[in-house]
């Protein structure tokens, strides 16, 4: 296994809409466990695919609490089938946003069908913690951000951040 690179917005492989995989093989499982340790290591409890530069609907979680065992999930082309009515608001952040922190409200409970490791259908209900994690690394796949549900005066003051950021990380390497 090894640690990926995480892109920092602004970047086009962010905005991207990424494409179904159609054979879960080898080299996506090895993407995937790629993405765990990456998620582990940075710490966050998501990470999707575009975020190390694979425009593929693919995403990683683990929201177990620390004192928890791991419960790494891995979610190939993923899809919310039932949203529930009650709604959450949570303080999200993001890997590729690191200290920007916003709340965001969305459905407190979700359905996705996915597809596992092996290739085998799954379908799983979500809540807490855990439905907002599932929801903001779909969006990832369409190309959405959680600042991308926040007022546009926030978004643009934390894409300057991010942009004064980014400058910084690429002059220490
Ligand atoms: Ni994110």
């Amino acid at each position: 296994m090894s640690i990926k690179h995480i892109l920092w917005h602004p970047d086009p492989h962010l905005k991207k809409t990424c494409a179904t995989i159609e054979m879960v093989d080898n080299s996506i499982r090895k993407l995937a466990d790629d993405m765990l340790e990456t998620m582990y290591d940075a710490p966050g409890v998501g990470l999707a695919a575009p975020q190390v530069g694979q425009i593929k609907r693919l995403f990683v979680m683990d929201c177990s609490a620390k004192e928890d065992e791991d419960q790494p999930m891995v979610l190939i082309n993923p899809a919310i089938v039932w949203s529930s009515e009650e709604e959450s608001t949570y303080n999200e952040g993001c890997l590729s946003l690191p200290e920007m922190f916003e709340d965001v409200t969305r459905p407190a409970e979700v359905v996705v069908q996915y597809l596992d490791k092996s290739g085998a259908e799954q379908e799983k209900h979500f809540k807490e913690l855990w439905a907002t994690c599932a929801q903001h690394e779909i969006d990832h796949l369409d190309g959405i951000l959680f600042i991308d549900h926040i007022s546009k005066l926030k978004r643009s003051m934390i894409t300057k951040k991010m942009i004064k950021a980014k400058k910084e990380r690429d002059q220490d390497g």
